[in-house]
C-alpha cells in the first residue's frame, strides 16, 4: 500500500491517480474526507490527518510499504517556517513511527542551502530530519520553479495589463509543470528501485525567463504585446498581504526571490535526459493557464 500526503494537491493527486490506474492498493491523506471522495471512487482508502499532527500521521502511514510525503503551503501562517517545522517534525516521527521502508519527498532546487532561500530552507530540514532516520531509503525530488506560480499572474494582467513580480527578466529559470514531477514521482514509488538517501533534481522541459514567458502567454491570450516588470519588493509584499497572504510567508517569497536573482539557489546539475521532463510552457499556458485566464474574463 502507498500512503499519499497532500493528495488532493498539485503533485499528490497525480501520483494518487497514477497508482491507482496501474491497480495499486493507494490511501491517500487529506483534511477533508469530501475532497478525498473521487479517489475512494476509484478504490482508494481514505485518512483525514493535518500534517502537524504526528500520531494520526503514524496511523496514515501504518502498513505502508512506501510514502509520497511533502509539506503543504501555508501561505497565511502567521509563522510559515514555524510551520513548517512542525509538519517535518510530524513527517520524520511518523515515517519513522510507522517503519516506512521507502519515501519519495517532494523537496526544491536550493534545498542544499541552510539558509537564505525562504520557503525552500523548510525542505532543507525536512531532508536533513529523514537524513537520520536509519533504514529509510529516501528520494528527494529537488524540483525547479513550478509553472502553476504564473496562474496568480490572471489577476495583475487582468487589473494592470502586464506581468510582474520580482524576479529579474532575463534570469534563467528551470520551470517544472506539477503534472511532471507527479508522474515523475509515480514511477518512482511504483520502482521502489532508490536506496539510501538521494537527492535528484527535475527541470522541467527547459529554462526559462519572463520575458519568454510573457511572450508565450501574451500569443496564447491574444496580447502579443504583453510585457513583465520586476516590481519592487515593497510593492510586492503589499500586493502579495493585499492577497491574504501572511507578512511571514511575503517575506519568504522575498528572500527566495533574491537568492534566485543571485544565483546564490541554483540548479546542482547540469541539464540532461534525466532532470528534463515533458511539459513545456507552451502546453502548460494552452491546457491551464488559457482556461483560467478566459474563465476569470468571463465572470468579470
Ligand atoms: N511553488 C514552487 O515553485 C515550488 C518549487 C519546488 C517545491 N515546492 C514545494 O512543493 C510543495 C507544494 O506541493 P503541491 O503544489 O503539490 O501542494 P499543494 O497542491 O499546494 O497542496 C497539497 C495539499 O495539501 C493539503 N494540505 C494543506 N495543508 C494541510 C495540512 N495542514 N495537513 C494535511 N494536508 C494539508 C491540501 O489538501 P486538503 O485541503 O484536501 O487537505 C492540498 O491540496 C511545497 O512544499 C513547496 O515548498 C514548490
Amino acid at each position: 500500500m502507498y500512503a499519499i500526503t497532500g493528495a488532493t494537491g498539485n503533485t499528490g493527486s497525480v501520483i494518487a491517480a497514477k497508482l491507482l490506474g496501474r491497480g495499486e492498493k493507494v490511501r491517500v491523506i487529506g483534511r477533508h474526507a469530501n475532497r478525498l471522495e473521487g479517489f475512494v471512487e476509484k478504490g482508494a482508502e481514505a485518512f483525514v490527518a493535518d500534517l502537524t499532527d504526528a500520531a494520526a500521521l503514524t496511523r496514515a502511514f501504518a502498513g505502508a510499504k512506501s510514502v509520497y510525503a511533502m509539506i503543504p503551503p501555508s501561505p497565511s501562517a502567521p509563522d510559515v517556517r514555524a510551520y513548517q517545522e512542525r509538519v517535518s517534525d510530524a513527517l520524520a516521527a511518523a515515517i519513522q513511527g510507522a517503519g516506512v521502508g521507502h519515501a519519495v519527498v517532494l523537496s526544491s532546487v536550493g534545498a542544499d542551502k541552510p539558509d537564505k532561500t525562504g520557503p525552500v530552507v523548510g525542505l532543507h530540514n525536512l531532508e536533513q530530519k529523514l537524513n537520520s532516520i536509519a533504514g529509510l531509503n529516501a528520494l528527494y525530488v529537488r524540483a525547479g520553479y513550478f509553472m502553476e506560480n504564473l496562474l496568480p499572474q490572471i489577476a495583475v494582467i487582468q487589473n494592470f495589463g502586464l506581468l510582474g513580480g520580482p524576479l529579474r527578466a532575463d534570469l534563467p529559470v528551470a520551470m517544472i509543470a506539477t503534472l511532471d514531477i507527479g508522474d515523475w514521482a509515480a514511477e518512482k514509488l511504483l520502482g521502489l528501485g532508490f536506496i539510501g538517501k538521494q537527492a535528484r533534481e527535475l527541470l522541467g522541459q527547459r529554462d526559462l525567463n519572463y520575458h519568454e514567458v510573457a511572450s508565450v502567454i501574451g500569443r496564447a491570450i491574444s496580447r502579443p504585446t504583453l510585457a513583465y516588470t520586476q516590481l519592487l519588493p515593497q510593492l510586492i509584499k503589499a500586493g502579495l498581504v493585499q492577497s491574504g497572504m501572511s507578512s511571514s510567508m511575503a517575506d519568504l517569497i522575498l528572500e527566495m526571490s533574491e537568492a534566485l536573482n543571485s544565483g546564490y539557489m541554483a540548479p546542482l546539475e547540469p541539464r540532461s535526459a534525466q532532470n528534463t521532463t515533458n511539459t513545456s510552457i507552451e502546453t502548460f499556458v494552452a491546457q491551464e493557464f488559457v482556461p483560467r485566464f478566459t474563465g476569470k474574463a468571463a465572470e468579470g
